[in-house]
């Protein structure tokens, strides 16, 4: 089948300073992913063409786009499913550097400012290992599938408003280490997410959970974040 393929270009430096359209006819099968259509491109066609991809398997998280306006891993989307009208653009909400290379960094920034590790200086009884029960493993085993994609974080109509809001991404990871058994962070962490631009500029959208390439319950995880807020419980 033939797909006609509009990728979105940007390059200050070579005179693209502009953000505009490029159109190809590339031809697919169903099952060969955006990712390998863009490939194409840049093989055959323009090897200008920039973008992040490391594993092209799911795993990684480096190129989550916008694919006919929803945010998608373009490793994982396949011709059959977006369709052979496809537009390809960079996420929303990150100063693009070109074409599909955003800014990660402030993403990263806020992240890292939620303290994403175990925090416990505390020596287990038996010297050796820190025990956690099934359940207590279960309780955020969700949260800890997390690829730091971003494509929650630049679906967020809060974070477009306001790109100061932690974001979903950041609440997703504070998650996994705030209901960790093993940790003694969690009232740091919460008392960070209560600050202005933690959890409560959420309004609760769902577009976090629907972009989620990893099926993680986003906006649940928010909630719980806002229940052991206002509870003062990790239950
Ligand atoms: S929660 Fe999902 S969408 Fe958000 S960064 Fe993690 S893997 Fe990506
Ligand atoms: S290239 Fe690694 S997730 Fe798509």
């Amino acid at each position: 089948m033939l797909v006609h393929l509009r990728l979105f270009r940007y390059n200050p430096e070579a005179g693209r300073n502009k953000p505009s359209y490029d159109t190809y006819n590339v031809e697919a099968d169903p099952t060969d992913r955006v990712l390998d259509l863009m490939e194409h491109v840049k093989a055959y066609n323009d090897p200008t063409l920039s973008f992040r991809r490391s594993c092209a398997h799911g795993v990684c998280g480096s190129d989550a786009m916008r694919i006919n306006g929803r945010n998608l891993l373009a490793c994982k989307a396949l011709v059959q499913d977006v369709g052979t009208e496809i537009t390809v653009e960079p996420i929303l909400g990150m100063k693009v550097i070109k074409d599909f290379i955003v800014d990660m960094e402030p993403f990263f920034e806020s992240y890292r400012s939620l303290s994403p590790f175990l925090i416990n200086d505390d020596i287990p009884e038996d010297g050796k290992e820190r025990r956690q029960s099934i359940e207590q493993r279960e309780r955020f085993d969700d949260t800890t599938k997390c690829i730091l994609c971003a494509a929650c974080t630049t679906s967020c109509p809060s974070f477009w408003s306001d790109e100061a809001y932690v974001g979903p991404a950041t609440i997703v990871n504070a998650h996994r280490f705030i209901f960790d058994s093993r940790d003694n962070g969690a009232e740091g962490r919460l008392e960070r997410l209560s600050e202005e631009m933690g959890v409560w500029r959420c309004r609760t959208a769902f577009n976090c959970t629907e972009a989620c390439p990893r099926e993680i319950h986003v906006t649940q995880a928010i909630a719980e974040v806002k229940k052991a807020i206002t509870s003062g419980r990790l239950d």
